[in-house]
């Protein structure tokens, strides 16, 4: 299958992207996964160490071993809390955490791990892990970022939604093992992906107006 993408406006697709938590049971092509992927590889990162991996689950028994790794945390968590209202507040958190295993494809976004230049000379310098803290300046988090959004809009410019989630993280310890990775990569974000529902009435999110969020200095 050959994508049309060409003369897809880039101002359209940033306008029209939304999240997508619903998907029509057809299988996206792995043409299109991987073009997502490769949205993913194409992304700024700091100092271009390009410390992540995109993972594209298709597999049922998979996404589904996740989500009980996420519904067990959950369980967990509750025995930890004391009162009725705050379990039933923390249920309400699990749908938006457990969706992404009926979702078509699932991406793992995995972060590697990358030693800072700086904050390792500050280390071997005798600097305790709260004083290196203050020098962390999460480049390497935020380039996860820039990648998880070039795929979220390469899907969208592809007709395919997307929904990135980090909620389901409260299990990304289990995610590690199931996906076979080692103790130092991190699962930083789901990125689910298929057709969108047309029942799916997640309307465009109202977004604060330019002048609430921009500021000038002349
Ligand atoms: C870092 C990040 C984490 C998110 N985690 C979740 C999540 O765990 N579950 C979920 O349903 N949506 C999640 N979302 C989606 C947001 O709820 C959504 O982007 C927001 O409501 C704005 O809607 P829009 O994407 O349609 O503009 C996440 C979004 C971001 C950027």
């Amino acid at each position: 299958m050959v994508f049309e993408t060409d003369g897809c406006d880039f101002f359209d697709v940033i306008n029209t992207r939304k999240t997508i938590r619903k998907y029509t049971n057809e299988i996206p092509p792995l043409e299109a996964i991987k073009k997502i992927a490769d949205a993913g590889r194409l992304a700024p990162c700091a100092t271009n160490t390009q410390n992540w991996e995109f993972i594209a689950v298709y597999d049922n028994t998979t996404k589904e071993k996740m989500a009980q790794a996420v519904n067990d945390k959950y369980d967990e968590l509750k025995e930890k809390l004391n009162n009725e209202e705050d379990k039933n507040k923390v249920n309400g958190y699990k749908y938006y955490s457990m969706f992404f295993s009926k979702a078509p494809v699932v991406f793992a976004v995995v972060e590697k791990k990358r030693v800072s230049t700086l904050l390792s000379i500050l280390e071997k310098n005798g600097m305790t892990k709260e004083q290196l803290s203050k020098y962390d300046n999460r480049s390497s988090i935020l380039s996860m970022g820039a990648a998880i959004e070039n795929m979220s809009l390469c899907a969208h410019a592809l007709g395919l939604g997307t929904c990135w989630m980090c909620a389901p993280l409260i299990a990304a310890d289990e995610f590690r093992k199931i996906l076979g990775l080692s103790d130092d990569d991190k699962v930083v974000t789901l990125l689910t992906v298929g057709y969108p529902d047309g029942a799916d009435s997640n309307a465009q999110k109202s977004k604060k107006s330019l002048d609430e969020v921009f500021r000038l200095i002349v």
